[in-house]
């Protein structure tokens, strides 16, 4: 039996470069996975089946069947592995802190873990390389999950490079809005593919951000810009959407008090009327880690 810990992933910037004949989309993307939220999981071998426990505040719209991402990850894991090495059943256990369809890549994460906890349980030795082909099988972030840190997603998402970033904070708000992102590239398509004009200043180091899907997810979910707004108005600083959203990051230098704009937005009338998600102030992480 061993925990691991499965850090959300946060997109600081999004270019959206086109739709592919293949129906996805051809992006340019900046990505740190960050410490808060993060979804905790523990993996046992036994058993004679796959199975999925989900606990913790975040399983709202999660399902345990198996088409959840970290089932799938378990079946694709053992699909690579010979007989003689292959478990009669893997018990997954996952506390869910992520929220779903909030742009943060909850369940990209879980199944990451998944494939970096087995191939250390079952030692395995896998390279990168071949994690990184078993991971592109199951989702676009899912590569990235498996490294974490910070990097350059190009491609559908599975291109990756890591890149360095500066030290920074972050407050991460998740109104109750659900958004499926499938959805919000289907409106991006309808508008004729939106270039963001809405640059948010960065701390020192990171650049200016965008994200060209904030557009085309305002419209799925009108009122996603109410809520940037009010979060912007609390805090007295830009937010960014976070992928395909519905969470919002506002981001500040490494040394500055973000745990005071984070009390802000716990008290004032956000939290209590749209903003009842995770906010914390928060740190780059690297790739899932044993606790
Ligand atoms: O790869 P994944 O299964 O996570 O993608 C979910 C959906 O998001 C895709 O079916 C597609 O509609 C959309 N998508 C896209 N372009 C990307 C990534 C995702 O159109 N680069």
């Amino acid at each position: 039996m061993s925990d691991w810990r499965a850090f959300a992933k946060l997109t600081l910037s999004l270019r959206v470069l086109g739709r592919r004949a293949d129906g996805y989309h051809e992006i340019d993307a900046l990505t740190v996975s960050v410490s808060e939220p993060h979804d905790e999981l523990t993996i046992e071998l036994g058993g004679s089946d796959v199975t999925l426990e989900l606990s913790g505040r975040a399983t709202t719209g999660v399902t345990a069947g198996r088409d959840n991402l970290a089932v799938r990850a378990v079946h694709a894991l053992l699909a690579t592995v010979d007989d003689a090495r292959r478990p009669s059943g893997v018990r997954v256990a996952i506390r869910k802190e992520i929220p779903a369809s909030a742009g943060l890549g909850g369940g990209s994460a879980d199944a990451a873990a998944v494939l970096v906890a087995l191939d250390h349980q079952l030692d395995l030795g896998l390279t990168a390389d071949e994690l990184a082909l078993i991971a592109a099988g199951l989702g676009s972030d899912v590569p990235f999950c498996v490294r974490g840190g910070a990097a350059r997603m190009r491609g559908r998402g599975e291109r990756i490079d890591r890149a360095t970033v500066p030290r920074f904070r972050v407050l991460v708000a998740v109104p109750p809005l659900s958004i499926a992102t499938p959805a919000v590239y289907r409106a991006w398509d309808e508008m004729g593919g939106p270039v963001s004009t809405r640059v948010v200043r960065a701390p020192s180091g990171l650049g200016d951000l965008a994200n060209d899907l904030e557009p085309a997810a305002e419209r799925v979910e009108p009122r996603l810009a109410a809520f940037r707004t009010q979060l912007e108005a609390t805090v007295s600083a830009p937010a960014i959407l976070a992928g395909s959203g519905s969470a919002c990051a506002v981001l500040y230098e490494h040394d500055a008090d973000a745990t005071t704009a984070c009390d802000r937005v716990v008290a004032a009338a956000i939290a209590s009327t749209c903003c009842v998600g995770v906010i914390r102030a928060t740190g780059v992480e690297p790739v899932a880690v044993e606790p």
